[in-house]
């Protein structure tokens, strides 16, 4: 029956080892072979030169008649394609690794005439990926194929191999197979649609399918430094008068501290398409490139902005968007890249469905921005190897290296070639101990060895077994710089009985805000990020690292976080009694007593004071307000969210200026007219909760009549008239020491004044509370609570008042951690989290 079928198969060795790479002008890469397939001498091609694949002495071709060399006299199109190196059989170029991590392979096709090569059948496939399959020039336009790949290797050699289809041939011009510098590629990027973090993909292949220099000139491998090649944009417009391309002169780009020339040559960078002058009654419209795709795909999109059109800072905002997935809302170019001129990239994972074969990406002008302008210097698309780790179709390397036959056919098989088998199988024994031996021998690199297709499919199987540990990498970066426990997502999942809504606490612009319970029996806040919010990776890592140093009993703290699997979420203590404005309106809970709105007054201010004046650079929260300062179970107060907030004023300047964030309603006007932020914006916005505080009412409440819409200026106007006490809580009407609200009137009038330097610090702040406190509480022990004056509270212990927290300091590590009032903060217990709404 089939008993002879398999018999022809052949077993073709075509070992290549180069000893040492080429040698090239500045800080060559570790692994650089170009070669010339076929060729008889070294050929100049871009500037580089591609020497013949025979050209070694540690070249070795086992079976010379299966590979045919054919040269062309004909007028190739370039250099390269006047040579092919033709396979009739399976056969492998196996190439020494010096380094590990990403490679180019670029491969040139190019079907020389009076061969009959168009209908040859080109698959190739390294040990881990299938790169190309069943390729014919029968069925495509072009004159030549040019493909490139960034494969991670993760061994000392690479092979490879070319697979002919039955009865025909397949064929190769020229491969280049050169290191990549570690940095270019990252593991992670943010998937849209579905939209979530991606992450692994420094164990996936990547394909280019598409390099753009938007509005500039083909740049090719000479006008780069990794080799790589740039087209211009214009034919893949969707609209080409929707776009007009601007220039600069590349030496203006300025290339910063995250991106240096190899991501993008400047070149690039001083090219770009902005909005076209098109005569439409909109001027509010995309700009779309629309790129045809293989469906069933992901692609990694690598976007590229350098602003070198504006004349000012934050005057460029737009929106990017791939496949009408909003990928980057309100991109402010310049606050990114830090400056005008600055390159600056994002790179996006999306994924392509079976109903379509077209990837757009779409620009367009914010609705916020002062112009209305948008600007795209460079795309990058590249395809992503799929379940069958293929780049193309569905089956697997093991698939298409034809395996030998199972056991069960062995009878008749070696009825009928048994010749053959036994060979085969000596071969393969052979190879399986040259294997064992060489691992245990691992500087053996120079000699050569023949490597049997069989040998091949073993090194699959065992490398795609040792490939499996993902997941587990990320954390072990952050883990190793103790930075608070580390949670697997398990874990998490435990914890949050995998994230029920009902145990959600609140929904702010980082994420949701989870009520969890560890195994211990801990209750904690788990913060979940979004990964569609600003804060990328590297600024949650910043996060992270800022919290875990801040250590403070009246700073929410931070036990732990979770990285797995891209995710970004941040463990809290949990904070029983919620934030304070539950406490003061809007719900059913009870009162607060005079005394205890002090006292938590006093412990937000200690936070605050901390955060201004207890790390070496001082730390602006940006965002106090009655829902960022929570209360534990004895209602001890603790400033929350301050992860986002902007470290300060270094000492030789006296602000910092940022775009303007925070809550309407305790935003600093000064801050808000002049986007200098300083810790006296922070001691405003105090200010306000302190009018919060004493009126239970929202800093804003629009519904009232004008004139009390603000808070703010609501009640200065009765401080001001020394007549604070008509707009307070009716609650504490009768309940409060007048001299005490007396002095908290004052600190409020204080904290609220139009500008920052007439405001108290955060200390000053402190210091008049307790005061206040001080003369409720003697108040109270002298059973005078209607005391109208400060006259007859002799005797405070002024002195024994701590204006300043001196106790405060910079922790660093975890475990070490005091605060203020000598208690360990790692064991003070349980406490809850925020409800955050936007407006951050
Ligand atoms: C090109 O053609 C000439 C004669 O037409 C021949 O002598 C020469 O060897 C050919 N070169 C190659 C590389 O085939
Ligand atoms: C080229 O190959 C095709 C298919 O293998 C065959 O049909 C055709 O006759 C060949 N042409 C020449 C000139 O060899
Ligand atoms: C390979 O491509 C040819 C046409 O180019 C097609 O006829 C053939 O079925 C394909 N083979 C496989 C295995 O896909
Ligand atoms: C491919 O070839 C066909 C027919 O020759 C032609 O209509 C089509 O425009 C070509 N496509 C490209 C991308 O050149
Ligand atoms: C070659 O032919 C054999 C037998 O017909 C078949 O099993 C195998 O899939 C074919 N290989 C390719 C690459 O088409
Ligand atoms: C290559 O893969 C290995 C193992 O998965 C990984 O440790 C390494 O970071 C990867 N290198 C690059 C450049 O992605
Ligand atoms: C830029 O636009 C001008 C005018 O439309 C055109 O002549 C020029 O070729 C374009 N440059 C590039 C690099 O596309
Ligand atoms: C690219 O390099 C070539 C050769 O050095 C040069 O002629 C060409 O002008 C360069 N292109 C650009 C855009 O600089
Ligand atoms: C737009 O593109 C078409 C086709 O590529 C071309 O014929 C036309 O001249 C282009 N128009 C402009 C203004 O560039
Ligand atoms: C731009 O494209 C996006 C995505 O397709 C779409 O949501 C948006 O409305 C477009 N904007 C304009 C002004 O057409
Ligand atoms: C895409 O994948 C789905 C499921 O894997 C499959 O049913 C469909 O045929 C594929 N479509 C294409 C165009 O490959
Ligand atoms: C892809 O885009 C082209 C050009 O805009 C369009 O003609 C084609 O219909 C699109 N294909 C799909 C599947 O959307």
């Amino acid at each position: 029956m089939n008993i002879v079928k398999w018999a022809p198969i052949v077993v073709a060795v075509f070992v290549l080892e180069y000893v040492g790479s080429f040698t090239f002008a500045a800080s060559p890469p570790a692994d650089n072979y170009m070669l010339a397939c076929g060729s008889s001498q070294d050929v100049t091609f871009l500037g580089q030169t591609y020497i013949p694949d025979s050209a070694q002495s540690s070249f070795s071709l086992k079976s010379q008649l299966d590979s045919v060399v054919a040269t062309s006299n004909s007028t190739a199109p370039f250099p390269i394609y006047q040579s092919a190196r033709i396979f009739t059989s399976t056969t492998s170029y196996r190439f020494n690794i010096k380094q590990e991590g990403r490679h180019w392979i670029r491969l040139h096709f190019y079907p020389i005439p009076k061969r009959n090569l168009s209908s040859a059948s080109i698959t190739v496939v390294t040990e881990d990926f299938v790169l190309l399959h069943n390729f014919s020039f029968s069925s495509y336009n072009g004159s030549y194929l040019f493909k490139e790949y960034a494969i991670n290797v993760t061994s000392s050699s690479l092979s490879i191999t070319f697979i002919p289809r039955n009865n025909s041939v397949a064929f190769v011009n020229a491969i280049e197979v050169v290191s990549v510098p570690d940095n270019l590629f990252p593991d992670q990027a943010v998937a849209v649609s579905p939209s979530g973090p991606f992450n692994g993909l420094s164990e996936l292949a990547l394909e280019t399918v598409y390099r753009l220099n938007m509005g500039g000139p083909l740049l090719t491998a000479q006008n780069d430094t990794l080799g790589r090649t740039w087209e211009n944009d214009v034919k893949y417009l969707h609209v080409n008068s929707s776009a007009v391309n601007v220039s600069v002169n590349p030496s203006n780009i300025k290339y910063g501290a995250t991106v240096s020339p190899e991501i993008a040559p400047n070149y690039v960078y001083a090219t770009a398409e902005t909005m076209g002058d098109a005569n439409v009654a909109n001027v509010n419209f995309n700009i779309t490139w629309v790129l045809a795709v293989d469906p069933n795909f992901s692609y990694f999109v690598r976007v590229h902005f350098c602003d070198i059109v504006s004349k000012s800072l934050n005057s460029l905002i737009f929106n990017l968007y791939i496949n009408t997935d909003i990928a980057l809302g309100s991109l402010d170019l310049s606050n990114q890249a830090g400056n005008l001129d600055v390159p600056y990239y994002r790179d996006f994972v999306s994924k392509i469905s079976s109903d379509t074969n077209n990837l757009t990406v779409s620009i367009g002008p914010d609705t916020s921005a002062d112009f209305t302008n948008a600007i795209m210097n460079g795309l990058e698309i590249m395809k992503i190897s799929n379940d069958a780790r293929s780049l193309i179709g569905l089956l697997s390397v093991e698939d298409l290296l034809v395996l030998p036959p199972k056991k069960s056919k062995m009878g008749i098989i070696i009825g009928s070639v048994a010749g053959g088998v036994a060979a085969l199988l000596f071969i393969g024994l052979c190879y399986f101990c040259l294997i064992t031996r060489r691992s245990k021998e691992p500087q053996q690199g120079s000699s050569w060895l023949p490597l049997p297709l069989y040998g091949n499919s073993l090194t699959v199987t065992k490398m795609s077994t040792t490939s499996q540990k993902s997941g587990t990498a990320s954390c072990i970066s952050l883990a190793s710089s103790n930075l608070g426990r580390f949670f697997t997502f398990q874990e998490i999942m435990d914890a949050t009985n995998k994230f029920d809504e009902s145990l959600l606490l609140g929904v702010g612009g980082f994420g949701r805000v989870y009520k969890g319970t560890l195994e211990d029996g801990t209750r904690v806040a788990v913060k979940r990020g979004n990964p569609r919010s600003e804060q990328g990776l590297a600024e949650f890592r910043t996060e992270i690292e800022m919290l875990s140093k801040l250590r403070h009993r009246h700073l929410v703290s931070l036990i732990g976080y979770c990285d797995e699997r891209s995710e970004m979420i941040l463990v809290y203590e949990y904070m029983a009694n919620g934030p304070l404005r539950s406490h003061l309106y809007g719900t059913d809970l009870p009162p607060l007593s005079w005394k205890q709105r002090l006292e938590i007054c006093i412990g937000a201010a200690r936070g605050l004071h901390y955060l201004h004046t207890g790390a070496a650079q001082s730390i602006i929260h940006r965002d106090v307000k009655t829902t960022n300062i929570l209360l534990e179970e004895n209602f001890v107060a603790k400033v929350a969210d301050f992860g986002l907030s902007k470290t300060g004023p270094a000492l030789d300047q006296t602000h910092v200026s940022t775009a303007v964030k925070g809550s309407f309603g305790y935003l600093d006007p000064e801050y808000f007219r002049r986007q200098q932020l300083t810790e006296k914006s922070d001691v405003y916005s105090f200010g306000v909760v302190l009018m919060e505080v004493l009126c239970t009412r929202p800093a804003l409440n629009p519904v009232l009549p004008r004139e009390q819409v603000n808070i703010a200026e609501w009640a200065m106007t009765w401080q001001k008239k020394g007549m604070l006490d008509q707009i307070m809580d009716k609650n504490l009407v009768g309940k409060v020491n007048t001299a005490s609200l007396k002095k908290f009137g004052e600190t409020a009038e204080k904290c609220l004044a139009e500008h920052g330097v007439d405001r108290p610090s955060m200390g000053d702040v402190l210091w008049n509370l307790e005061y206040a406190l001080q003369l409720e509480e003697t108040s109270s022990a002298l059973m005078e609570p209607d005391d109208n004056s400060t006259n007859h509270i002799p005797g405070i212990p002024l002195t024994t008042l701590e204006p300043f927290d001196n106790s405060v300091s910079m922790i660093e590590g975890v475990n070490s951690g005091t605060d203020d009032d000598g208690e360990d903060v790692a064991t003070s217990a349980v406490f809850s989290q925020l409800v955050n709404p936007r407006g951050r």
